[in-house]
C-alpha cells in the first residue's frame, strides 16, 4: 500500500500491511489476528508528525478512522467533551468554538488527529492540550484490553508524553500495572476526552496574539475570534500540507539552565529565549537555524521554509517526491552548523520512522 497521501510530507514509501481502524473493537480484534503476531505497529492518524525512511515500512500501518464527538458528561466547572482518535483535530476545535464550548481555541489548525494529539502534547499559542485534557481510552495491544489514562498516567512533557517512549515493563505485564513504563508500539489511543471550562477565560499571552489584538483593537474577545486569528496567523507563517508538504516544526525548542544562557547571550546578545516556570530557559530553535542562513535554503528535494525556519518542506514534486533520506540529510546539516554556532544539539521533534 501506497504511503505518500498518508503523510503530510508527502514522502514516497510502502507499507506492507495497511489495517483501517474504526472502533476500539477493530484494534482487539486486529491484535488478536495473524496479521500482528508479534509484529511491529505503526498507528498513523494524519500522518502530519512522522518522517518516513526507507521505501518500505515492515511495520503493520494501523491508519486510525474512529469518527463521533460528544459532550459525554459535565461537572459544576468544567463540560467532558469526547472525540474519536480519527477526527481531525482543526475539526474538533471547529465543533468545540461553534457549539459553544471554548478552550480550544488557539489550537486551531494544528494539523493532524485527535488520536495524535496527545502523543506529542500538542501545543500552540500558549496553550498545550495537557491543559485541557481530561482522559483517554487505548486498547493494549499484548493483552487486548481496553484501558484508561488520566493526565498524569500520560505523563506529558514539551512535546512529550508515555505514548513516545519504548515499552520497559516486560512483555505480557498488563498497561493498568506496568507504573512508568512506555507505550510507544504498545497501545493505540482510540477515544479522547477534554475537559473544558465553563467559566473561560481567553489565553492572549502569547505575542502574535497581543499583536493581533491590539491591531484589531478588541478589549474582550471571543473564543471565536481568537480562533480566526490563530487561524490567519498560522497561514501567513506556516505552510499549508494540503499545498507545501511538511511536518510542521521539525525540531523542539531546546531548553537551557540560566547559566548557560548567560554564556551564550554574551556570545549571541539578540538569540530569542523565553524563562520557564521550573526556570530553564527554552530557546527558539527557529531563530538560531535562521541565524544560521538556512531559511529558504534547499538540499535535494528537501528545504527550509522561507517564513519559519523551523519548518522543513517537502521541494519535489508529485512523480519526484522528497525521501526521508533527504529529509534527515537536511535535518543533520542544520543541527551541524547550529551545534557549531551555538553548542546547542536540536532534537527532531516528528516521529522519525
Ligand atoms: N524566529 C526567527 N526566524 C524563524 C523562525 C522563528 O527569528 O525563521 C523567531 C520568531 O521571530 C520568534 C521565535 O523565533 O521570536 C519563535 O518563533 P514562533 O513564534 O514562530 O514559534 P516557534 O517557537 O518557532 C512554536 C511551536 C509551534 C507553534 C508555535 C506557536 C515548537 C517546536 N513549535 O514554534 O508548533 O505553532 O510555537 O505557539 O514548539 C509544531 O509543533 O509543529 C508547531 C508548529
Amino acid at each position: 500500500t501506497p504511503l505518500q497521501d498518508c503523510n503530510t510530507f508527502g514522502i514516497v514509501a510502502s507499507a506492507d500491511t495497511l489495517v483501517r481502524i474504526r472502533s476500539a473493537a477493530d484494534v482487539q480484534k486486529f491484535a488478536a489476528s495473524p496479521h500482528y503476531q508479534g509484529r511491529q505497529v505503526l498507528v498513523l492518524g494524519g500522518g502530519s508528525n512522522i518522517v518516513l525512511t526507507g521505501d518500505v515500512i515492515h511495520a503493520v500501518v494501523l491508519k486510525m478512522e474512529i469518527p463521533g464527538i460528544a459532550v459525554v458528561g459535565e461537572t459544576d466547572s468544567h463540560w467532558i467533551i469526547e472525540a474519536g482518535a480519527g477526527v481531525r483535530w482543526h475539526d474538533l476545535v471547529a465543533w468545540t468554538v461553534e457549539h459553544g464550548y471554548p478552550g480550544l481555541e488557539n489550537l486551531a489548525l494544528v494539523p493532524g488527529t485527535v488520536g495524535a494529539a496527545p502523543v506529542q502534547n500538542i501545543g500552540a499559542y500558549g496553550v498545550e492540550l495537557q491543559d485541557r485534557f481530561h482522559a483517554l481510552d487505548a486498547v493494549d495491544l499484548v493483552t487486548h484490553e481496553v484501558f484508561s489514562l488520566n493526565a498524569a498516567q500520560c505523563a506529558f512533557g514539551y512535546r512529550d508524553s508515555i505514548f513516545k517512549h519504548a515499552p520497559a515493563a516486560p512483555a505480557g505485564t498488563p498497561v493498568a500495572k506496568a507504573q512508568g513504563m512506555g507505550l510507544a508500539g504498545r497501545a493505540v489511543i482510540t477515544k479522547v476526552r477534554f475537559a473544558l471550562s465553563k467559566h473561560w477565560k481567553p489565553e492572549l499571552g502569547y505575542l502574535d496574539l497581543q499583536r493581533k489584538q491590539e491591531q484589531e483593537g478588541v478589549a474582550h474577545p471571543t473564543a471565536q475570534q481568537i480562533f480566526d486569528w490563530v487561524v490567519a496567523i498560522r497561514q501567513a507563517k506556516l505552510p499549508d500540507p494540503a499545498v507545501v508538504g511538511n511536518a510542521g516544526s521539525f525540531f523542539k525548542n531546546p531548553t537551557v539552565t540560566e547559566d548557560q544562557c548567560r554564556d551564550i547571550i554574551a556570545r549571541e546578545p539578540k538569540i530569542v529565549h523565553y524563562p520557564m516556570p521550573d526556570g530553564s530557559i527554552k530557546l527558539a530553535a527557529g531563530w538560531m537555524i535562521d541565524a544560521c542562513g538556512w531559511k529558504g535554503k534547499t538540499l535535494g528535494n528537501a528545504g527550509v521554509y522561507d517564513k519559519q525556519a523551523l519548518v522543513l518542506v517537502n521541494r519535489g514534486t508529485a512523480a519526484n517526491s522528497v525521501t526521508g533520506g533527504e529529509v534527515m540529510t537536511l535535518a543533520k546539516a542544520i543541527q551541524t552548523s547550529v551545534y557549531e554556532r551555538f553548542g546547542i544539539r536540536l532534537e527532531p521533534e516528528p516521529v522519525v520512522v
